[in-house]
């Protein structure tokens, strides 16, 4: 067959097969030329799913005739100045976009510029361009794109039902959005509203939450942390999710480089990674990063529809996420995510409130999050401090009512408000974030009394947790703290369980668990990990012979530390049904003050929940 040169049109449309696959592509792609057009408003409609008619209306810069003659011409750009592959400033680089869509549906351009006082028009059929001719229209763009793939009918038997297309163009407009939160964006399906997001105010911080508020959902404008760091000229901003604030996907973790939405495997990883001692392995956290590099750092001219990038250093950007991410979780100390303590108070109040509930107590400035639910970390005082103080308060008998005894009722109520013995817990509470032990509810909940409200702790959810942050600060230092037992103990099961767990002996020594073989199927254990309290020996080792079948051989149990941990916290002093005393109650809460991200458990879950007293109040009606 004699070799030749494709016609145009063909060519157009080969580009276009890869630019173009569905009506969300080519709403990306008007879009993007908004932005790059320096637009403050941009709405969309779309009729069909965006089959019928696209339609991208935006108030920027606007074309001239000659520049509408030449922008439906293949690789005619505006945005390449230098012509420097490596020096892009805009989303738009290749001249690509306009030409594909006009080469398979009938596109119509009308554009005024900003000084000049009438509009143009340019029509391309099927890659056939007609002449500029004059047109009524205000200043800015207007691409109506009709009858999408009308030239090339193959593709349209891969298009979904209209909603789910429309769908699709509304996750690429709400991606941009998020980039851009200072233009606002609607979308219409020509009867509904699917997106619509005003212009947001403030700095660049508060400006991002409200729109991803706008985008991801009121709920993550509570529990949204900032984060802000900067590594050899590369730039990270954004907001991430508590970790009790968690999805079943990874779909809501977003990635900007340099105000282009991107899809990247490195993020997914780097978030895992900073979130991995905080989230069980199937939840996922809920954030939006923002990376600003130099142009020459990244390339983006790596994918025919620019979703992804590649970075020249990704080990460098992948570090920064971590640490970046990781120094935000521990600044967060144990603050717990909001939704559990809106969620337990929405399900208890009238309706019509709940609304009014959500919106945060507080203007949130670019700290993020301090809504009424919360509290920001006092200074943290050294332990033994603490301690001291906190005995120095402590009236003789403690301030709860030991279990099994009635308070007594007959004494008139203030009686047992007044002196010393009950100003002691209130000036404590005043001091200590999660307050003063109150009572514990049902062998597992810790009641505190705080300066303005109670908190409710899951006491087995917590020690887990201090397990975990301890046993992995005392192997960064060099050693679990053990402890002998009087008598060794046996434990007895079956032997490939005793094989099991004698040949991990080295490692469980070093996670303070001291064990020997002792005939067949069965274990002698001399020494248990110090900060387990007092614990049971026989749950605890037949426990970890599950585990480590589960486990396999390939992982040392330093990486699964999290899970070994919570089986080790099950069996500590600490467990749920375990009746504690007052002074047990109050080491336990001020460990959590002193114990970097104890405000969830090991699987993401919360440890705690704080009611304000005006939460309370409003419960009972009394606001
Ligand atoms: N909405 C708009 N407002 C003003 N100018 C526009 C608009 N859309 C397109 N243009 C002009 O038309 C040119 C061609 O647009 P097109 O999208 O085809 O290519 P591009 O944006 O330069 O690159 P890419 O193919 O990577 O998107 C742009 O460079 C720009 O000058
Ligand atoms: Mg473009």
């Amino acid at each position: 067959m004699p070799l030749r040169l494709l016609p145009p049109t063909l060519i157009n449309q080969i580009a276009a097969g890869e630019v173009v696959e569905r009506p969300a592509s080519a709403v990306k792609e008007l879009v993007e030329n908004a932005l790059d057009a320096g637009a403050r408003r941009i709405d969309v409609t779309l009729a069909d799913g965006g089959r019928s008619l696209i339609v991208v209306q935006d108030d920027g810069a606007g074309m001239t005739p000659a520049d509408l003659a030449l922008c439906v011409e293949r690789h005619a750009t505006s945005k390449l100045p230098t012509d420097d592959l490596f020096d892009i400033g805009f989303l738009g680089f290749r001249g690509e976009a306009l030409p594909s869509i006009g080469s398979v549906s009938r596109l119509t351009l009308t554009s005024r510029t900003r000084d000049s006082d009438s509009a143009w028009r340019l029509t391309v059929e099927g890659g056939a361009k007609g002449e500029p001719e004059p047109a009524a229209g205000g200043p800015g763009t207007r691409v109506e794109v009709r009858d999408l793939f009308y030239a090339t009918p193959a593709r349209l038997k891969f298009l979904k039902a209209p909603r789910t297309e429309t769908q699709h163009a509304a996750d690429v407009i709400n991606r941009l959005a998020m980039a851009h939160p200072e233009v606002a964006f609607s979308l219409s399906d020509g009867t509904r509203s699917v997106v619509k997001l005003g212009a947001a105010q403030g700095d660049l911080f508060a400006r991002r939450l409200d729109r991803l508020a706008g985008v991801i959902g009121r709920e993550f404008f509570d529990n949204a942390l900032p984060v802000e760091a900067e590594r050899e000229g590369i730039r990270l901003t954004g907001h991430i999710g508590l970790p009790t604030y968690n999805r079943g996907n990874a779909q809501q973790q977003y990635l900007f480089v340099n105000g282009r939405p991107v899809k990247d495997r490195l993020l997914t990883g780097a978030v895992r990674g900073a979130y991995q001692d905080f989230l069980a392995h199937d939840r996922h956290a809920v954030l939006a990063l923002y990376l600003d590099l130099p142009p020459r750092e990244v390339d983006v001219n790596v994918h025919p529809a620019k979703a992804e990038v590649r970075f020249r250093d990704s080990a460098l950007v992948r570090g920064l996420i971590v640490s970046a991410l990781r120094h935000a979780l521990a600044a967060a100390g144990h603050r717990a995510s909001t939704t559990v303590a809106l969620g337990a108070l929405g399900a208890a109040r009238p309706e019509g409130e709940e609304a009014e509930m959500r919106r945060p107590a507080l203007p949130l400035g670019r700290s993020g999050g301090q809504a009424a639910w919360s509290w920001t970390p006092p200074p943290r005082p050294a332990a033994g401090d603490l301690a001291a103080a906190f005995a120095a308060q402590a009236p003789q008998g403690g301030f709860f009512e030991p279990a099994g005894r009635l308070p007594n009722l007959s004494a008139p109520p203030q009686a047992r408000d007044a002196g010393p013995a009950a100003e002691a817990p209130r000036r404590a509470a005043a001091e200590h974030p999660l307050g003063v032990a109150r009572a514990q509810l049902h062998g597992t909940y810790i009641v505190a009394q705080t300066a303005d409200g109670i908190v409710i702790v899951d006491q087995h959810a917590a020690h887990e947790r201090l397990v975990y942050e301890r046993m992995k600060q005392a192997l960064a230092d060099g050693g679990v703290a053990r402890q002998g037992l009087l008598l060794p103990e046996v434990v007895e099961m079956d032997e490939a369980d005793a094989d099991r767990v004698a040949a991990r002996a080295e490692e469980l020594a070093a996670l303070g668990l001291v064990i020997e073989p002792f005939g067949p199927g069965s274990i002698l254990v001399r020494e248990v990990p110090a900060l387990l309290g007092d614990c049971d020996v026989k749950g605890l080792i037949r426990d970890l012979a599950d585990e480590l079948a589960e486990l396999g051989e390939a992982l040392a149990l330093k990486d699964r530390l999290a899970d070994v941990c919570g089986t080790m916290a099950c069996h500590g002093s600490v467990r749920a049904g375990r009746l504690l005393n007052a002074e047990e109650m109050n080491a336990l809460l001020r460990q959590m003050e002193m114990t970097p991200h104890s405000g969830q458990c090991n699987h993401g879950r919360p440890t705690y929940v704080e009611l304000k007293l005006k939460d309370i109040e409003r419960l009972f009606g009394r606001r």
